[in-house]
């Protein structure tokens, strides 16, 4: 295949790439760009594998066969909960193939002897830097969320300025070998050093804000792949990489703002420690009388509601609820009720997590409200129901300047009627933090697995 047409190839890639995206940014279109997405990288792949300097088709089907098994058990096996951790994993992988590529390139650089030229020396420490930091800080991250780890965030003193002493040595390392490139000696301390930084940078976060740091080491394989497409001539994984590297950021500062806390204050902030003490001095002690409701003295004050308004959250995912609630909600549609979904930008543990929870249950879309446009109707809403929901729709957010989440934007689910909150315990959510919505007048708690309680009061609705 000539370059020219490879070059086109890769151009197609591009724009499917760009398309996909596209169609990612809403639940109706996000099947089709996934698939465009995905036929852009088949164009990608094929053109790869048609270039002239591909050397062992034999090491591309190795690779292809293992890795392709390794991953598709994994993407069977892995539970919705757990899949924050996956991406973790990927992203480890991404910046870890990244460092790799541009290692190779410095090996056979210094058997050669001759020394790469223009950008290629720059890209080489960027990728190594850059790649070698992403694996071991989603290390990290994964063993945090698969509890391997405490959760807790690991401090001690002087440990920014040595995290930035660190940094700084890198920094000075990749400027000599821009200049040096064929310094292997130098390159491995490199290498070595950056691995030390992301257990370093990610270790002093809680598993709290795991997810916002994910989403960050997501971007960074973007910008690893990117200099590793510098590194290979490659513009297909230059383009792929800085749409991974921006889109990354991007969703970094959706989830920033969603939970009102800079990004400096996620990485920088220790937030898991500042709960803990928070949770014990204040969020612990109960705060007055909760009033207990089972399923059937629910059913009651929904058979006279005329509208409802769901608000799903992670116990809906840990209980798999998500049948369940749609089946209820056909129900109540079918008495006449007016039903809609209300979806907070971070409830979960990943974006967009309730969106794939809800559509795999096939609740229609246009069911689904997002928190700005729903909060208005609230005050006019009989019944707000928040299914295994518990921090965004607390109400400390809005009027306690004490607590550790005032000001992130809420569900504000208090202004309507009736609340029923479904949930096991009186225990805190992610945050670490009682919630006063559950002592308010118009609250009912209804206690239990939410998929149970949702089986059970769809039964008693049925009756009325
Ligand atoms: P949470 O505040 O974590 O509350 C979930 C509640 O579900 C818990 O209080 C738990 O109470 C209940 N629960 C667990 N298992 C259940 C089950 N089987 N049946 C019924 N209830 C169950 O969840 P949320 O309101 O969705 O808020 C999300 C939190 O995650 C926010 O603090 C947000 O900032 C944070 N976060 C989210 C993201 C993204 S991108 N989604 C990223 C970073 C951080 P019991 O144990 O009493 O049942």
């Amino acid at each position: 295949m000539t370059t020219t047409l490879i070059q086109l190839a890769y151009l197609v890639a591009a724009v499917l790439f760009i398309f996909g995206l596209r169609g990612l940014s809403s639940p109706k279109t996000a099947p089709r760009g996934n698939s465009l997405a995905a036929l852009g990288m088949l164009f990608a792949i094929v053109a790869t594998l048609l270039a002239q300097d591909v050397v062992s088709y034999g090491v591309v089907i190795a690779g292809l066969v293992v890795g392709g098994a390794a991953g598709a058990v994994v993407a069977l096996k892995v539970e919705m909960t757990a899949m924050p951790q996956m991406v973790a994993l990927l992203n480890g992988f991404g910046g870890a193939a990244s460092a790799l590529v541009a290692s190779a390139e410095v090996v056979t650089n210094a058997a050669s002897g001759t020394a790469p030229t223009g950008v290629v020396p720059i890209a080489i420490v960027l990728s190594v830097l850059i790649g070698s930091v992403t694996l071991t800080g989603s290390l990290i991250a994964f063993a945090e969320l698969q509890e391997l780890m405490g959760g807790q965030p690991v401090q001690y003193p002087m440990q920014q300025v040595s995290n930035a002493l660190i940094a700084a040595v890198c920094v000075v390392l990749c400027v000599v070998l821009a200049i040096d490139p064929l310094n292997q000696e130098l390159f491995l301390v490199l290498a070595g050093l950056s691995l030390v930084l992301g257990v370093l940078l990610v270790i002093p976060i809680g598993g709290a804000d795991m997810p916002v740091v994910i989403s960050l080491l997501n971007s960074y394989s973007g910008l690893a792949a990117c200099a590793a497409g510098f590194v290979l001539d490659n513009s297909a994984l230059v383009i792929s990489g800085s749409l991974v590297g921006a889109s990354g950021l991007i969703l970094t500062k959706i989830m920033c703002d969603a939970m009102n806390r800079s990004l400096g204050n996620v990485l920088f902030g220790a937030f898991g420690a500042q709960v803990e003490q928070t949770a014990i001095g204040a969020g612990g002690a109960a705060q007055g009388n909760v009033i207990a409701y089972t399923p059937t003295d629910a059913a009651v004050i929904f058979s006279s509601a005329r509208s409802v308004i769901i608000v799903p959250g992670y116990g809906m995912a840990v209980a798999q609820a998500q049948h369940a609630v749609r089946d209820l909600a056909d129900t109540l549609v079918e008495q006449g009720i007016e039903v809609n979904f209300a979806i907070h930008p971070v409830a979960g543990r990943m974006p967009g997590h309730m969106n794939v929870l809800l559509a795999e249950a096939d609740v229609p879309y246009d069911r689904l409200v997002e928190m700005d446009e729903i909060n208005p109707s609230f005050p006019e809403t009989d019944v707000a129901l928040v299914l295994g929901a518990n921090d965004v729709v607390n109400p400390a957010a809005r009027e306690d300047e004490t607590s550790p989440i005032y000001g992130m934007p809420i569900l504000e689910v208090d202004k309507a009627q009736h609340v029923f909150v479904i949930k096991r315990s009186m225990n805190p959510g992610f945050a670490g933090i009682q919630n006063p919505l559950f002592f308010k007048d118009n609250t009912m708690m209804v206690f239990g697995d939410a998929k149970k309680v949702m089986i059970e009061l769809n039964d008693q609705v049925k009756n009325y």
